[in-house]
């Protein structure tokens, strides 16, 4: 029996977007009972971008995903399958993936959303390198999009000064040798701080009635310490144990590339890993947290840096609702 051949999955390329609209800490002011001082203290965030109204997700994943097919010269019926990682679809069914796959005109390809909240863009680029590790397909388009103001109660200052919208798209191809491409990855799911973050309300538990709207159960629900405290554990165990088996320290990274959800979860994340200050990418000041979109945006802020070059050592980290943790090491090979 010979041993199947695996192919290391390298990103290709990559494109982002935000819709132009921006809700600043001001406008916040203005809305519910908060200052700039706190949000930017315990937050870290400045604005963030939200969309106008009749703009969906799958509007802003085929922006970004326009952008990546451009700039690898793809048109969009190179590309063999579609991953989109949301947790704000424009609806149940069809799947955002159809939708993306409509709107850009991409014959033959199959594709699914994957719901895996914050991590949702981790576990779907994990997910797409399994379909070039195993050589049925060349080229996937892993997406992270998410509309997060179509869910956010915007009299709830515990929750609405946090999120924004936005979209990342990488295109997935096989790497020609392994100075780059994907290392090693981490995921894991726990169920049962599921209480902690949710969406409770709209899904066959509670379906949406007058009431289930009444009580605010379509909107996001966080008890934010538990999630904080988690993150930073989660993520941190998760990081360390990446680099623990490929024989490496947080000295050796070049681009840490974490989930946007708290400046002070990525701060004290970095000092636990030992990271030199100037590899730690940090956009949650401009973006707010976009959930699936935060981690393209800040590969887009670490190349618009100079921060991200062919053979970079990048480790990319999150931790979302679910709870779901990420962690990937991989080579820049662009
Ligand atoms: O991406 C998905 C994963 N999500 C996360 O990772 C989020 C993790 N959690 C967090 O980032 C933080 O817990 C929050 C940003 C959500 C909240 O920050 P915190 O420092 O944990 O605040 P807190 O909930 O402990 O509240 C501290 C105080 C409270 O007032 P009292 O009880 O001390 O008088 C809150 O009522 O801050 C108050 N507060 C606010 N004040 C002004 C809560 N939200 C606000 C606000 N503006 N927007």
């Amino acid at each position: 029996m010979t041993t199947p051949v695996r192919v290391r999955a390298k990103i290709s390329a990559l494109g982002t977007y935000v819709p132009p609209k921006l809700l600043t800490n001001a406008d916040l002011e203005k809305m519910v009972d908060t200052s700039n001082d706190w949000i930017l203290a315990r937050v870290g965030i400045h604005e963030r971008h939200i969309v106008e109204k009749g703009v969906a997700t799958s509007d802003l994943a085929v922006e970004a995903a326009k952008k990546a097919l451009a700039q690898r010269g793809l048109a969009a019926s190179d590309i063999d399958a579609i991953i989109v990682g949301t947790v704000t679809p424009d609806m149940f069914f069809p799947s955002t993936a159809c939708l993306v796959q409509h709107k850009l005109g991409a014959q033959g390809v199959w594709g699914f959303d994957l719901s895996a909240a914050c991590s949702a863009f981790i576990f779907a680029v994990n997910t797409g390198a399994q379909f070039i590790a195993s050589g049925t397909h060349k080229r996937v388009l892993v997406i992270g999009a998410d509309v997060m103001s179509s869910i956010i109660d915007y009299t709830d200052r515990a929750t609405c000064v946090i999120f924004g919208d936005g979209a990342g798209a990488v295109i997935l191809e096989p790497a020609e040798d392994d100075s780059v491409g994907l290392i090693d990855f981490i995921n894991e799911i726990d169920g049962s701080g599921g209480c902690f973050l949710q969406m409770p309300g709209g899904g066959s538990l509670n379906p949406s009635t007058r009431e289930t709207v009444d009580k605010k159960m379509h909107y996001v629900h966080q008890d934010g310490q538990q999630v904080f405290k988690f993150a930073v554990r989660k993520q941190t165990e998760a990081c360390l144990k990446l680099l623990e088996r490929n024989g490496l320290t947080g000295a050796d990274i070049d681009a840490f590339i974490p989930h946007q959800a708290n400046l002070r979860i990525i701060n004290a994340t970095a000092e636990r890993l030992g990271l030199r200050p100037e590899s730690v990418i940090v956009n949650i000041e401009r973006y707010g947290n976009t959930t699936a979109g935060t981690i393209p945006l800040a590969m887009n802020t670490a190349i618009e840096d100079g921060k991200l070059k062919k053979g970079s050592l990048v480790l990319m980290a999150s931790v979302g609702a679910g709870f779901t943790v990420g962690a990937t090491l991989l080579r820049w090979a662009f």
